[in-house]
């Protein structure tokens, strides 16, 4: 790998270090991603100079902005989640607009989600933590990180599909990382996020996990198979996984574009990556979705998909 840039008397990247913004705050799981991608394609790029940033807030919106404004010189780089297909479901004035203001990379994995609870929620599993909001509408909080983040589209979805709209007021954080330890400390109830985040504060117990929100467990992480899916407890048609992309500003030289892809797809099959995210539940793009054309598609159709969705959930930003 190392050989196809060494070889190559390619200007870009040349030393200049190449900055990954990440939308959300340092230690939460799309900040996993980053991190452990950025350490993969250090060395599928020879050696090239990742900088993770973390730019966060209004459910990532903010970080997808400064990329869409960012200099097209391949140096800056975006990696979202599913935040890129539903903020246009959720901010009425959007600053950027997705399909037309980035250059599209490609796909890099899929993560599923859980359910938790803080230590002390007086519910032992997922029926009792039904029964537990009911009994308890409108007195419980849930946290999430801004509107148009996985956690805050994964607890509309919930609290719609369980018929407790109300039920619960949501406390936005910056990202999931502060969210969690504020559910350590009891000072949230619950919360909806990635098992790239939780999985850890499960197994330490840390934190009380109900059930996930994917179909079925996406990889062989063994603590998904502890707990139910949604669809097991009787949400039929619940099925929410949370896939990640790479993005740089539209108008990025195609020649860069190309170098910055081909050191993705070899990344996406590092040992060490596919280890460490499929450890936390993730699992990585393996298919053509990991083609710039693909992942524009795919997250075009996704943002037709959640935009009826999140309508019938509810609840904007103007
Ligand atoms: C994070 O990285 O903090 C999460 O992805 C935020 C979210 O989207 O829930």
């Amino acid at each position: 790998a190392t050989a196809l840039f060494a070889a190559s008397a390619q200007t870009f990247p040349g030393s200049r270090p190449i900055t990954l913004v990440v939308p959300f705050a340092a230690g939460g799981p799309t900040d996993r991603v980053a991190r452990d991608l950025a350490e993969a394609m250090r060395k599928s790029m020879g050696g090239a100079n990742f900088v993770v940033e973390n730019v966060n807030g209004a459910g990532g919106t903010i970080g997808a902005n400064k990329v869409a404004k960012a200099a097209p010189d391949g140096h800056t780089l975006l990696l979202h989640h599913i935040g890129m297909a539903a903020a246009p479901g959720l901010y009425r004035k959007l600053p950027y607009k997705p399909l037309e203001d980035f250059d599209y990379l490609g796909m890099i994995n899929e993560v599923p989600m859980t359910i938790i609870g803080k230590p002390q929620l007086a519910a032992n599993n997922y029926r009792d933590l039904e029964n537990y909001i009911r009994n308890n509408s409108g007195k419980l909080n849930i946290a999430h990180a801004g509107l148009g983040s996985a956690s805050h589209l994964c607890g509309l979805m919930w609290q719609a599909a369980i018929n407790a709209k109300d039920a619960m007021t949501t406390i936005p954080f910056g990202g999931t990382a502060p969210a969690m330890n504020a559910l350590m400390g009891g000072q949230v109830d619950m919360m909806c996020d990635q098992t790239t985040n939780t999985t850890g504060q499960i197994e330490a117990g840390r934190v009380k996990a109900y059930a996930v929100t994917t179909a079925r467990p996406l990889s062989g992480n063994k603590l998904l198979k502890d707990y139910p899916s949604l669809q097991e407890m009787g949400l039929k048609s619940f099925n929410l996984t949370i896939w990640h992309g790479l993005y740089a500003p539209k108008g990025t030289p195609p020649a860069a574009l190309a170098q910055i892809n081909a050191a993705l797809k070899l990344a996406l099959k590092d040992p060490d990556f596919i280890k460490r995210q499929e450890g936390l539940g993730a699992v990585v793009v393996t298919d053509n979705r990991v083609e710039p054309a693909a992942h524009k598609a795919f997250v075009a159709a996704e943002i037709a998909k959640l935009k009826p969705v999140i309508e019938a959930a509810g609840k904007f930003a103007d």
